[in-house]
């Protein structure tokens, strides 16, 4: 693809996938329950009543999964690791076998000449700090800060590339306060108490893995989108300013250093818990930037609804995805180019960007899947135009490796490049894996010859 040149000759090309969407083993070797596995087993929380329970069983194929990152050529994997599975109480005693897992799994990726980057926080807080507050209370910030130091301290040796946090606007906002991901909770201090100490957290675990691992290279993942309003009226313009503040700024203005925008705090009227220096531990400085790109939104005015009282209508584009996402790769370079000219940020790595379809094995055994295969070039073009206009883009992370655990919605919204059959664990390439691994061929062709 001529329209991708504009991408650096050491662009990193990976897959990402995270522990509860594939792991399943969720009781085995001392793992024990986290938020997850509580609220997917609460009647008519998932659809089709799933859960992780088994998932892709990745826990058991590690071998076989890599071999599937090499068949796709990809240079890097990012994964998450299972706090409960680590440190099974959230605080308390480490648990040896759990880290032994992440230890193959690293060991493998290097071997497959795979580079590993590890998210430390994939929603799957423990039960056990549930049990007592969770992220609404600020102990938990601390014990994620002891969980990346014990993480760090076996892994960093091998292990440079660190997310702290995934996607925090989804573990507030809709974890608690649309209450439709877990803990399923349904109240605005509750969500900006956590959105505050899973900063905090955020901060304090960039110090502590700096502590055992200096030449760490560390960032955060926020799904970020951009925003426009659904008509010129004054009143629609403001909604979008507020769903803009609620969607974006709050998750970038104080991990960049310019604390929580005025605005919003204002429109929550929610006191921050903020203690001397916290601000300045949240704002420690990073080595790079996580984007997650699925939409854009379009608002309307929204005055009777929740914070921040603007509602999403559908977009105009016809192709929507399984999740009824409307497709709009447009939205992913202007989030690169506003990363980069607004807010100055210096490395930015895609470390999501996916779509859901309906896919199934045909019975010459291919998986035909030419609407995502389209999505991925068109994403990947709309990169390669923010990095002509000037966006410090590193790196592209297909969602997803593999079909798996799509949270809420259970097994029935397809992400993968490989295509997974519950009943018998079988993956198979899809053709937009196929495409990928060409893509990345490519890529690696150029730069060989440019070296
Ligand atoms: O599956 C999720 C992932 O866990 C976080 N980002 C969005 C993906 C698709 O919804």
């Amino acid at each position: 693809m001529n329209d991708l040149n504009a991408l650096p000759p050491d662009f990193t090309w990976g897959v990402a996938t995270a522990a509860y969407q594939i792991e399943g083993a969720v009781a085995e070797d001392g793992r024990a329950p986290s938020i997850w596995d509580t609220f997917s087993h609460l009647p008519g929380t998932i659809d089709n009543n799933d859960n992780g329970d088994v998932a892709c069983d990745h826990y058991h194929r590690v071998p076989e999964d890599i071999g599937l990152m090499k068949r796709l050529g990809v240079d890097a994997y990012r994964f998450s690791l299972a706090w409960p599975r680590v440190i099974p109480g959230g605080d308390g005693p480490v648990n040896k076998a759990g880290l032994d897992f992440y230890d193959r799994l690293v060991d493998g990726l290097l071997e497959a000449g795979i580079t590993p980057f590890a998210t430390l926080y994939h929603w799957d807080l423990p039960q056990a700090l549930q049990d007592r507050g969770g992220w609404p209370v600020r102990e938990t910030a601390e014990h994620f800060a002891r969980y990346a130091s014990v993480v760090a301290e076996r892994l960093g040796d091998r292990v440079k590339d660190w997310a702290t946090l995934n996607e925090p606007l989804c573990s507030s906002w809709i974890g608690h306060l649309e209450g439709t991901m877990a803990p399923g909770v349904t109240d605005l201090e509750a969500a900006v108490r956590t959105s505050y100490h899973l900063h905090l957290g955020h901060g304090l675990a960039v110090q502590a893995i700096r502590a055992v691992s200096p030449d760490a290279r560390i960032g955060i993942v926020n799904n970020l989108s951009p925003i426009e309003p659904a008509s010129d009226s004054e009143a629609d313009r403001a909604a979008a300013v507020r769903a803009d503040g609620h969607t974006n700024r709050w998750w970038l203005d104080p991990i960049l250093g310019r604390g929580y925008p005025q605005d919003m705090v204002d429109l929550y009227g929610v006191e921050l818990p903020i203690r001397p220096g916290d601000l300045e531990t949240i704002a420690a400085p990073l080595d790079w930037m996580g984007l997650n790109y699925y939409f854009r939104q379009i608002v309307q005015d929204d005055p009777a609804g929740v914070a921040p009282f603007a509602k999403q209508v559908d977009g105009p584009n016809e192709l929507h995805t399984h999740m009824g996402w409307e497709v709009h790769a447009e939205g992913l370079e202007q989030l690169l180019l506003r990363l980069t000219d607004e807010y100055g940020v210096q490395r930015i790595f895609v470390t999501e960007n996916g779509s859901a379809f309906p896919d199934v094995v045909r019975e010459d055994g291919t998986v035909d899947d030419s609407e995502r295969t389209t999505y991925l070039e068109d994403h990947l073009a709309a990169c390669a135009r923010a990095v002509a206009k000037g966006a410090p883009l590193a790196g592209y992370f297909a969602w997803s490796l593999m079909d798996n655990f799509e949270w809420a919605y259970g097994y029935d919204k397809r992400f993968g490049l490989v295509h997974v059959d519950y009943e018998t664990q079988v993956r198979t390439i899809k053709a937009s894996g196929h495409r990928y691994a060409e893509i990345i061929r490519e890529a690696s062709a150029k730069r060989d010859a440019s070296a």
